[in-house]
Parts: structure tokens; sequence; C-alpha cells
């Protein structure tokens, strides 16, 4: 097997580090045949703080990965995140030629770089430029206006920026690492990928996926994304708050929310007696299961707080019926979604990926929806190139993609 059929994504996230590699076979199918997660040292809310630390982190994972996988790898699908991205909506119009009535290439990049004027800054890098939808003289809706006939058109983005610093230190990072980036990709752009259905994202709907150091929002309304957000909170807070609540250390308040934590009364047994060990680990007391409820509500609630200002900033509470889905590490606590439910007052599941190969068990988790979407990024892109390169494939472009796709996504 060749290596272009090796596909490699890699989520440098606060809590952990995480590299999957997957294999195209023959049938366009992927298989992943090598994992490598870490703790990750040297990154604070999404964002690499201390790039030495940073990449002994990412090699290990990589090494790891490789390892399990027997093979080589040697470029990647990067995620990013942090609270430095943002997020606009924008349009961009242009006149097609009388000469040429018919849209063509050209005139779609033209009218994507309408779009993108006054939104790209030089202070700011550049990560998506995603179409949302194009109109042509006045018909709305369209998804791919190529060769239509029309004199004027339109096009609806939702650009993706981030700190120019960064996004550098991000390239430094895998790249001091021993692998080239293939792409960036927005964290919750890439979860989205391996959680929801595309019947989701027409319908509208909420993500948010709360890792160890960010809540990372996107909101998909008619089939594209509409507004994102990345918000400097998630799980270590929780672990702090029980850190100090407790009066323990951030490992043992780790172990406890993680062993006995919930975010709701009804699912803590008032019975329950939990053992803390002191700071120094020379005392022990116990605490009820429903004190760590006291403590773990209010920060769940003010998390979903923050979501939901976003939401309203952007203007699209009404427009998201499927309501939210929740993923990343922290969706694993016991009561988050009821929390959600109660704050945002919209319908509520969790979400994971949904594999059935051979490592099912540990990749069906919802910390690697990130890493999984990566993959399924990269599986997206080289499926197409190799169908392209292909005289004998009788399949056009479009199943091809569905196929690959429908692994992930053909789980409703
Ligand atoms: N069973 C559990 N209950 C509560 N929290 C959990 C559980 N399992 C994991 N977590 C929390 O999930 C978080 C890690 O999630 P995840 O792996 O998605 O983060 P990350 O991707 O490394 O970080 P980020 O995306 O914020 O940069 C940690 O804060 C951890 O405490
Ligand atoms: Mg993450």
């Amino acid at each position: 097997m060749g290596i272009d059929e090796i596909v490699v994504g890699l989520d440098i996230g606060s809590g952990k580090v995480c590299t999957v590699v997957g294999e195209l076979s023959e049938d366009d199918q992927i298989e992943i045949i090598g994992i490598g997660t870490v703790p990750s040292l040297g990154i604070k809310k999404g964002v690499i703080v201390d790039l030495e630390q940073a990449i002994q982190s990412v090699k290990e994972s990589i090494e790891s990965a490789k390892r399990m996988a027997g093979i080589r790898i040697n470029s990647a699908f990067v995620s990013i995140t942090g609270s430095h991205i943002t997020s606009a909506n924008s349009k961009g119009v242009i006149a097609i030629s009388d000469k040429s009535p018919e849209i063509t290439e050209n005139d779609i990049g033209k009218v994507i770089e309408a779009a993108k004027a006054g939104i790209v800054s030089s202070e700011k890098e550049l990560i998506h430029t995603l179409s949302r939808e194009f109109i042509v003289d006045g018909q709305s809706g369209i998804s791919d206006p190529l060769g239509m006939s029309g004199a004027r058109l339109e096009c609806k983005v939702h650009i993706i920026t981030g700190s120019i610093t960064a996004v550098q230190n991000l390239v430094k990072c895998v790249e001091a690492s021993g692998l080239d980036i293939e792409e960036i990709i927005f964290g919750t752009l890439a979860s989205s990928n391996s959680i929801l259905s595309n019947a989701e994202k027409e319908l509208g709907i909420l993500l948010v996926d709360i890792g160890a150091g960010t809540t990372e929002i996107a909101i998909f309304v008619e089939g594209g994304l509409a507004y994102s957000a990345v918000l400097p909170v998630g799980g270590v807070q929780i672990t702090n708050d029980l850190a100090v609540g407790l009066r323990t250390s951030i490992e043992e308040a780790e172990k406890i929310k993680i062993s006995y934590g919930t975010a709701v009364e009804n699912s803590a047994s008032p019975e329950k007696l939990v053992e803390i060990s002191s700071v120094n680990g020379k005392e022990k007391h116990n605490v009820s299961q429903k004190f760590l409820v006291e403590i773990i509500e209010p920060r769940v609630s003010e998390i979903f707080n923050f979501v939901g200002m976003e939401v309203k900033k952007s203007g699209c509470y009404n427009m998201i019926p499927g309501g939210i889905v929740i993923t990343g590490g922290s969706s694993l606590l016991p009561g988050i979604s009821e929390v959600a439910e109660q704050v945002l007052n919209l319908p509520s599941r969790l979400g994971r990926p949904h594999y059935e190969g051979e490592l099912a068990d540990m990749i069906n988790d919802p910390s690697y929806s990130e890493a999984i979407g990566l993959l399924s990024f990269a599986t997206e892109k080289y499926s197409i190139g190799r169908s392209f390169q292909s005289t004998k494939r009788k399949t056009g472009v479009k199943n091809i993609f569905t196929k690959i796709i429908s692994w992930l996504k053909d789980f409703f």
C-alpha cells in the first residue's frame, strides 16, 4: 500500500495530545491502525504556552501511534483551538460577464475573494473560508453554481481566523515533532465531521465540545457553519473547583471528579460517602456525593450560560431545532446534558464517534471526536484525490465521498 493511503489526525488538546493513524483500503473504507494518546504539557486553554514541552508531548504521541501502527508517518491533519479563534459571516457579490453568462470556477473564486475582503486582516491568520450558500440572480440556497447561467453571483461565507502567533507556534511544534502539516482545521469543525449527521446540520444544531481547557461552540444552519467561538473554560475549572472545595490536590480532585462526579442531584446518592485525601495526602475526610454536586453544578451551569450568551450573539437561537450535541471529554460527566437543557432550554444529547473497526472500544469516546473528525477530513481529501487519479473507477466522486463518510455518519 502506497504512502498516499495513510491518513493521520493530530489533536493537540489542553489535556491530551492524540495522534490517530488510519489506512484507506482499496474499497475506500478506513481502518484505524494506530492511536497514540499522551497527557499534554505546555498547552493551556487550547494554546501552546511552552513550545519545548508541547513538542515533547506531540513527539511522544506520534511515536506511540507509529509504534502501534507499525509504519512511518510523514504528515498530518492538525486541529486548532483557543479563544484567539474568531469567526465572522460575510457576503460577496460579482457581476458575471455578458460575453459568457455561464458561471466558471474563476467567477466562484472571485466571489469568494470579494466575500473575504474586509474580514481578513494582516493581523490574523486565515484558517477557513467556508461557503454557506451561493445566490444566482436572487435564487438562494445554491451549493455549487458552477456551469449555471446568470448575471449576478452572490456568496455567503463563514470565515474563521486565528492569532498569527498561535498558528505559527502550532506549525513550529508539529514540524519540530517530525511531521509536515497537510491542513490546519478548526477543532469543532473537525468534531462535527465525526459526530453530526448531514441531516442534523441541515436541520440546525448547536455543537458544544467541552474539553479540558476550552469549550468550543459551532452552530450549523441549513447544512453550513453559521457561527463558531471558543471559550477558555472546560474540565480543568471543574477540577480546580473540586480541589478548592474539598481541600485536596488537583490530582485527587481529578480522580474524584471522574469516579464520583455528577452535575445533577438526581444522579447522586445522598448516602454515598466519598473519601478525600488532604493536600499533603496525610489526613482523610469523607464528603457526600451530593456535596460534589454542589461544587460541580454551578460551574457546569456557568459554562452553559456562557454558551447561551454566544448563541444569543449569533442570532441563531430560533434556527437550531436540532438542539445541542455535547462532546469532548467533559461530556462524560453524568448529568451534563440535563444541565444544558435547563440552562439553554433546548433538547440535548451526547455525541461520540461511531467507528466500527477493531479499535472501536478505544475510539468511540467523546474525547476522540476531534481526532476522528480530522481523520474524516483527511479521508475525504484523499478519497477525492484518488478518484480523480483512477481511470478505471466507475463511481462518481460524489458516490465515493458519500461511501467513505458513511462509516462515521450513518448511525442514526
Ligand atoms: N468521566 C469523566 N467525568 C468528568 N470529566 C471527565 C471524565 N473523563 C474525562 N473528563 C474530563 O475531560 C477533559 C478532557 O477532555 P478532552 O480530552 O476532550 O480535552 P482536550 O481535547 O485535551 O482539551 P481542549 O479541547 O480543551 O484543549 C478533562 O478535563 C477531564 O477531566
Ligand atoms: Mg479537545
